[in-house]
Parts: C-alpha cells; sequence; structure tokens
C-alpha cells in the first residue's frame, strides 16, 4: 500500500498540467468470469447503446502480465469510464485462496489514469474499507440474502443522481428473490455520502448502506454498490440507470428512449374465442360464436386513451397499430375462402419457386366500389379521415394465410389486395400508415426467399418477428434485427425486427377466457390455477423488465382482446394490460413512454445496425478543465446516423436532429459519412473541477453529506477484504443434502416463471443456511449454495 500511495502523489505531481486532452467516449468493463453482473452491465451499457470494451482478468487462465490498455496508438486517453464487475476483482487463484487479479502496480496504474484524467469508477460487489470512507456493517457476515427494501439517499448528491437517471427514490425495488447483499456502515462522512439505504428488516433492526458516491481524499470519485447485479432481477436493472448517468456525467452515444407499442392483429376478421363452459383441463374448445370488433369498441378505446395518457410521464404519446386483413371488411358471404393454416414446421426453409396456390385465381384483381364496402360498418366509420387518424396501421394481408409454403402467386395477392383495400380506406400516404413494413400471419413468411422479394417488389423493406422464436431473433444482440441470410431464407439481408408475446391470447376476449387458457398453460408450473390479478401483476413484471432494458420490441395483441362491452364493464384486455403495466412503470421512472408506428419503430432498430456497421469513434475534447466538444470519426464506407446525448445543451446545427421528449436529456441525431463531425456543448461541461480555481465550480460533488448517515450499534472488531471464508463447514454441510441433491436447473434455458420460483427456493434455502450455520462455517457453505442459485438464471436473456 506505501508504494501505492507514493505512486498516486507522484501522478499528482506531474499530472498538473494536464489540462487539455482527447478522450474516447467508450466505457472499460474488468471482470473476473462471465457472471451475471458482468452479464447485466453489458445489457446496461448495450440498452443505451454505449461502446464498451471488455477484458477478463482472473488469477487462472486470465492473468493479465503488464499494464492495462487505456491509450490509442496516439497516446489519447480511450476510456471515460471505468467498470469493476467486483470489488478488488478478487478471483481464486490454482491453490484455492481468493486474491486480486489485478496487482499493487496494475492497480496503481489505473488509479493514476482516473486521476489525470478525472474518469469516474463504478464498482459492483464493492469492498467496504476506509479509502472509501465506509466499513462492513456486521463483521460476522459478509452479507444476507434477507428481502430489504432498496430507497434512494436525501442528500444533494444521491438527489442529483436519481434525477439525471429519471429514476424515482422510491421505486419499488428490494432485495426480491433473496437478492445477496452486503449492509455497510459509512465510517467517514468527508469522503462517502450513502446514495441508498438498504431499509431495516426483521432480522436487520436498521438501514444500512447499499450504495455511495465517494471522493477520495486524492479527488477521484466513485460510485459504489454493495451488491452484484442480474440480467433477470427487474430491481437491480432499475440501478443500471443510476450509474449509467452518474458514469458517464450523461454524455454518451445513444439514448434513453423507451418505445410503448401495442400492435392489434387480425383487425376486421372475426375470432372465435375460447369456451370457458368446462374447466379448463379438459382442453381447449372455441365457443360457436365469433368475435369481430365493433364502434363500441373503438369508441370506449378512444376514451381510455386519453385517459391513459393523462397517467403517463410528461413527453409521452399513446397509439395503438392496426394490423388489417382486408378480406374481414367484406360482406361475409363474399370473403375469400383461402386456406390459412400453416402445415410445414416453423424454421422450414422453403425452396424458391415452389409453394402452394391456395387462392382461387392468380393474380386476383377486386372490383370492390365504395359503396359496396360501405355496407360495413367499420369501413364507414374508418372512411373518415379524423376516425382513422387516431390509430397506426398496417397491413397483416389480405385473407390471413400463412406464407410459410405459399406460392409467389399467392404471397402476390396477400400483399397487393391488401393494399387495394387500404387504398380504398385512403391509408396510403397518410402518416399513420406503415408501408415499408409488415407484420405476417402468424410471423410466416420470413424463410421464404419469394415471399421477401414480393415484400421488396411492394417496397416492403422490414418485417415483424417474435422474440419467442430463436429461428427469427438475433440471438446475439436483442436490441438488433434478425438479418436473414442464404441459409435462413434463400434471400439475404431482410431486417426482421423482435417483437414480444403477451400472454394476452388471441381467442381470449375476457379476463375470465384469458385466465382459461392460461391455467390451461401454467397450472402445472405454479402448481396451482392462477388468478386475473395474479397474470397482470406477473405480465407488467415482465413487460417492466423489457421496458428497464429499454428494449424497443412491440407488444402482441389481437382483435378479440379490444371487446370492451357490457359482458367485459367496457374495459378491454387490452385496456387493462396497458393500464397495470404504466401504473407499474410510473412507480419507476418518469421518461416519456413513446408510441411508434411500425415503420418507424423497425427503422430504430436498422438505423441502430447500422451505426454498428460504421464503427465510428467518438471522442470528447477537454480544454483547460472543460468538456468542450464531441468529435465523432466514421473510418468506414458505410453512412449511418448516431445518436449523442448530453447533459444540457449543444450549439444548434441545422443540419443534425434534435430529439428531447418530457424529461429526457438532449439527443442529437448526427448523420455521418466520411467527414469528421462534431458537437459543440453549450455550455461546456465542467470535467475536472480539482484544476478550477472559478467560484463557479460546484460544491455538489465536492462537499459530502452526512445526512441520515446509519449509525450502528456495534462496530465490527475487523475488516475483512475479501469475503471470508474460513472453518470447516463440511459438519454443517449434511443438513443440506436435499439442497445439494435438488437440480436446480430442471427449467432448462426459457421458462421465465419456472426460473423465477426455483429461484425463490433455491434462495430460500440459502437464507436458512445463514441463519442456521454459525459463523465461520456458514461463510464457505451458503456462499458455495448462493453460487448455485444465481446460476439458475445464467443464460436467460
Ligand atoms: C506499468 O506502469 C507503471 C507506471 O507507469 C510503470 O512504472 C511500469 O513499468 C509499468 N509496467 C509495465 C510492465 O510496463
Ligand atoms: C477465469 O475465466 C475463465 C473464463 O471465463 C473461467 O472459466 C474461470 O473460471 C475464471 N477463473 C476464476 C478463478 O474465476
Ligand atoms: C408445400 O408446397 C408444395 C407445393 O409446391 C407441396 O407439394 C407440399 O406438400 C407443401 N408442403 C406441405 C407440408 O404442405
Ligand atoms: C366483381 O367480380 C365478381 C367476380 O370476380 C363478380 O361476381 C361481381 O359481380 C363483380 N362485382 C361488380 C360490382 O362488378
Ligand atoms: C367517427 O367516430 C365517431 C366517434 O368516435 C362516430 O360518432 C362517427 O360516427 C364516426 N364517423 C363515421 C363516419 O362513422
Ligand atoms: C445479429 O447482429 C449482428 C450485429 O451485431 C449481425 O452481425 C448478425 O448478422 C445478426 N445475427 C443475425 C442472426 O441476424
Amino acid at each position: 500500500m506505501k508504494i501505492f500511495s507514493s505512486l498516486l502523489t507522484f501522478a499528482l505531481l506531474c499530472i498538473a498540467s494536464v489540462y487539455s486532452y482527447t478522450i474516447g467516449l467508450k466505457a472499460l468493463v474488468l471482470h473476473t468470469q462471465e457472471d451475471e453482473t458482468f452479464q447485466n452491465t453489458i445489457y446496461g451499457l448495450e440498452s443505451y447503446g454505449i461502446p464498451f470494451d471488455a477484458f477478463i482478468i482472473n488469477n487462472t487462465d486470465h492473468i493479465l502480465t503488464g499494464n492495462l490498455s487505456l491509450y490509442d496508438e496516439e497516446g489519447n486517453p480511450k476510456y471515460y469510464l471505468v467498470i469493476l464487475i467486483s470489488g478488488k476483482l478478487s478471483s481464486e487463484t490454482a491453490d484455492k485462496t481468493f486474491t486480486s487479479s489485478l496487482s499493487d502496480e496494475q492497480w496503481a496504474y489505473l488509479d493514476a489514469y482516473e486521476q489525470t484524467f478525472n474518469v469516474r469508477r463504478v464498482t459492483f460487489s464493492d469492498t467496504p474499507e476506509s479509502i472509501t470512507g465506509t466499513s462492513i456493517y456486521d463483521a460476522s457476515t459478509w452479507g444476507n440474502t434477507y428481502i430489504q427494501k432498496i430507497v434512494g439517499a436525501d442528500n444533494e448528491i444521491a438527489n442529483e443522481i436519481y434525477k439525471r437517471a429519471g429514476i424515482k427514490k422510491d421505486a419499488p425495488i428490494a432485495t426480491n428473490n433473496n437478492f445477496y447483499h452486503t449492509p455497510v456502515t459509512i465510517t467517514n462522512p468527508d469522503i462517502a455520502t450513502p446514495v441508498f439505504y438498504f431499509e431495516a428488516c426483521e432480522k436487520i433492526k436498521e438501514r444500512t448502506v447499499g450504495a455511495i458516491y465517494a471522493k477520495l481524499e486524492d479527488g477521484r470519485e466513485r460510485l459504489s454498490f454493495f451488491l452484484p447485479t442480474a440480467s433477470w432481477s427487474l430491481d437491480t436493472i432499475v440501478l443500471n440507470h443510476l450509474w449509467i448517468h452518474w458514469g458517464t456525467r450523461s454524455i454518451y452515444n445513444g439514448i434513453r428512449r423507451v418505445t410503448f407499442s401495442p400492435h392489434i392483429d387480425d383487425v376486421f376478421i372475426s375470432t372465435n374465442c375460447v369456451s370457458t363452459e368446462s374447466s379448463y383441463e379438459s382442453g381447449i374448445t372455441l365457443g360457436s360464436e365469433s368475435f369481430r370488433i365493433s364502434k363500441a369498441d373503438l369508441d370506449d378505446y378512444l376514451k381510455f386513451k386519453d385517459e391513459i395518457l393523462k397517467k403517463m410521464p410528461a413527453g409521452s404519446s399513446f397509439n395503438v397499430d392496426l394490423a388489417i386483413n382486408g378480406n374481414g371488411l367484406l360482406p361475409v358471404g363474399d370473403q375469400l375462402q383461402v386456406d390459412g393454416n400453416r402445415y410445414v414446421t416453423l424454421d422450414y426453409v422453403k425452396p424458391m419457386g415452389e409453394g402452394m396456390n391456395n387462392w382461387p385465381v392468380e393474380h386476383y384483381v377486386p372490383n370492390w366500389t365504395d359503396e359496396y364496402l360501405a355496407q360495413d360498418d367499420l369501413f364507414q366509420y374508418f372512411k373518415n379521415k379524423e376516425n382513422r387518424s387516431k390509430f397506426f396501421w398496417c397491413s397483416h394481408t389480405f385473407t390471413h394465410e400463412n406464407l410459410d409454403n405459399a406460392s409467389r402467386s399467392d404471397v402476390d395477392n396477400e400483399i397487393r389486395v391488401n393494399i387495394e383495400m387500404a387504398k380504398k380506406l385512403d391509408l396510403i400516404n397518410e402518416e399513420w400508415w406503415s408501408g415499408r413494413s409488415i407484420i405476417t400471419p402468424q410471423i410466416s413468411g420470413l424463410h421464404s426467399g419469394d415471399a421477401l422479394e414480393i415484400f421488396r417488389e411492394y417496397g416492403i423493406v422490414s418485417a415483424t418477428g417474435d422474440i419467442s422464436r430463436a429461428d427469427i431473433t438475433n440471438n446475439s444482440n436483442p436490441y438488433l434485427p434478425f438479418i436473414t441470410t442464404k441459409g435462413s431464407s434463400h434471400v439475404e439481408n431482410f431486417p426482421i425486427i423482435p417483437r414480444s408475446p403477451t400472454e394476452i391470447y388471441f381467442y381470449a376476449s375476457t379476463p375470465e377466457e384469458d385466465t382459461y387458457i392460461y391455467n390451461y398453460m401454467y397450472h402445472s408450473y405454479f402448481g396451482s390455477d392462477s388468478t386475473w390479478e395474479q397474470i397482470l401483476q406477473r405480465e407488467s413484471t415482465r413487460a417492466l423488465r423489457l421496458i428497464m432494458l429499454l428494449r424497443h420490441e412491440a407488444h402482441q395483441f389481437h382483435q378479440a382482446n379490444m371487446r370492451s362491452d357490457d359482458s367485459n364493464e367496457h374495459q378491454s384486455l387490452l385496456q387493462r394490460w396497458v393500464e397495470a403495466v404504466v401504473n407499474e412503470y410510473t412507480k419507476y421512472a418518469d421518461w416519456p413512454l413513446v408510441s411508434l408506428k411500425l415503420d418507424d419503430l423497425n427503422q430504430l432498430s436498422i438505423d441502430r445496425y447500422n451505426a454498428e456497421q460504421c464503427h465510428a469513434s467518438y471522442k470528447i475534447l477537454v480544454k483547460d478543465g472543460y468538456a468542450t466538444e464531441i468529435l465523432i470519426n466514421n473510418p468506414s464506407e458505410h453512412d449511418c446516423v448516431l445518436p449523442i446525448t448530453v447533459p444540457d445543451d449543444v450549439v444548434r446545427q441545422s443540419e443534425y436532429k434534435f430529439e428531447q421528449l418530457g424529461n429526457d436529456p438532449l439527443t442529437v441525431w448526427v448523420k455521418v459519412g466520411a467527414n469528421e463531425e462534431s458537437i459543440t456543448l453549450s455550455p461546456p461541461l465542467k470535467w475536472n473541477p480539482a484544476f478550477i480555481s472559478s467560484p463557479a465550480t460546484s460544491t455538489t460533488t465536492t462537499k459530502a453529506t452526512t445526512t441520515a448517515a446509519p449509525q450502528p450499534t456495534t462496530q465490527p472488531a475487523t475488516q475483512p477484504t475479501t469475503p471470508p471464508a474460513t472453518g470447516d463447514s463440511t459438519v454443517y454441510r449434511h443438513w443440506f443434502d436435499d439442497f445439494f441433491a435438488t437440480d436446480w436447473y430442471s427449467c432448462g434455458n426459457v421458462e421465465y416463471e419456472c426460473k423465477q420460483l426455483k429461484s425463490d427456493q433455491c434462495y430460500a434455502e440459502v437464507n436458512q443456511c445463514w441463519i442456521k450455520v454459525p459463523w465461520p462455517e456458514s461463510g464457505d457453505l451458503c456462499n458455495e449454495m448462493n453460487v448455485i442459485c444465481a446460476k439458475i438464471w445464467t443464460y436467460v436473456k
């Protein structure tokens, strides 16, 4: 440690003249293994689109020799944010002891880098210690799995961190699912300021500290979390936004945008809903009565639309996208009878030129007159422009034929005749119509090169996918489209945009019907029936997790889900679902919810894909201690549009587009070709306050406040620096024979609900371990069990 601090002094002395430099707009992530915290951190960065380099360093197969590589070829610092996935990057050595994966010299090199360029450091599972003004709350247990509420602290720094992130300090988050965490206490309030607390619980009678902002004596700044995170845990996903905004100072090449776009499939055709006469155990039988949305349903929906908008955060917009099948507007007797079923497997790659002719004729030419179509109520209703304008619109093909094994002629009929119907409704070229994308029936035809070629003939350049289907999802990055290849579809480079199915089903029009189907499918998972309220609660948690990961998937519904008549208390399933999600969402964040029409939603994903092809590099120019400009270079041949978010404002240049809704920070969309582009920050952002003596220097980040620092009743006698693991735990092991005999991974890789249950049970056992096994034997044994539980979720995306 002596070497360590003298190096720092040395660094301090020789950097006194480094006022001006350019620094890369990129994060450095250091980790010792591919664990959940690492995965979730990467998701956090990807959710915004922030580039990073991740390096695995550990004491077995990834030993770092020499110093970290922190400078580019010209000697400029590459990273403006350092993220440590675990406290001291501790890992096991070959002889089974735990020690830091970096040497003192390597640490000193990183410390000096951070200090020289005022780079902030974020650490998960940090080790409390005197340099950060903290110590462990209870020296006899490193951590616990009690469920404790996580509540934002009340001081200037914490307020600023939460405000920038747009996260509510009283968001209902906690160490749910028995999430392992380490209660901490602040020993030096001049260094450490609490950011959030673990609230008291039955086992721990006072509130303890869960995260701190630390300003070290030498001026370096840190945000330390005393818990890991995980991408399955909504609670800890929420925390991503705190460290991202603090760590980047809200300058990042990305955007925090929540899209909220329900899709209604099968509009204009009718649906036979499930019969709930007998018990769901006898299976799914459809009722004889068919349901089709009416003007009354639409009126109810429009009332709801106005109300829900009022509940959403400032800057929000709300619209559903109606995916229409024009056949349903014809008089019932005149509707075309085309076999719509799928007879091939979901991933069937149709040979070019083959396929079924299910239509009565090739190149069908409709001869509908307006008077003829006006026999239909809905046609009349939507012939009125104002009525059309309240929705987004797109094509779902004319008759809803499955396109997986359809001939070119059938595909042409399905696409062209539906466009003819859209023309009859005057939709084409209206701003709410999406002509460049399609939602295919049963998400079919995407492995058919013939279908893709015909889509392109009609100007349709993207289609909607389904994240529950691996064959059409970009499994390496959920923020990007699946791009077809010759192998997947015979035709290359057609983007398939992810969409999320919901537990609101195709043949359900009421809560009773939906619950019936849900229990039919999930009764065995839960070992009991679920109520409609439980279904909605799980659905809002599921949707909220996607939202908090800034995933842009639209949410799938069907026309029967808009039923809103007397049998349904004038509240459609769609309405109930949206209300539940919005109510839950607004407890967490104040970011706007934005509905985008299909073309725009898909373009967002395609733009992001193109941006990745650009491999642009971004730098911040720091002059005399102020960040003044962001410089963007595109070394590739591609043109692309790149989002850059800034904390305040920029000098407005006409060639850029500016986006800022509600409480959002400003995002500048920059079109990048071969030339370097630059954005001038206005006002410039204070970068290294240490060198600026003007009175304008903010005090909020230099003065740690002492409000509400918890006062532990007993001071721990020792301060372990790594999780202590001593004592012979084998004596107590037999108490948990059942635990070790259980196959905790039986859910496989996909079932969210199943894993939730397993994980609850698993952590309950870990809790028992902490309670029953005495210290220090509990250290070994309970941590071993904890590791087993943590893996239940390992592969969840
Ligand atoms: C690492 O950096 C330190 C400080 O700059 C330097 O003294 C040392 O020689 C470097 N180590 C290696 C292996 O290059
Ligand atoms: C080091 O990293 C490798 C690769 O991820 C991993 O298999 C190994 O378990 C790690 N070693 C330690 C001690 O964590
Ligand atoms: C797919 O279409 C071809 C016609 O080209 C037909 O012969 C074949 O039976 C169809 N496959 C299935 C599984 O229906
Ligand atoms: C439209 O065409 C169908 C046959 O394709 C014919 O039976 C019908 O009479 C025609 N309707 C009008 C209005 O011309
Ligand atoms: C347009 O909608 C309103 C109610 O939203 C309805 O009263 C009116 O009849 C509709 N227009 C037509 C032409 O159906
Ligand atoms: C997924 O996205 C990557 C870009 O990161 C792209 O190169 C790849 O082709 C995509 N994968 C699929 C299966 O589309």
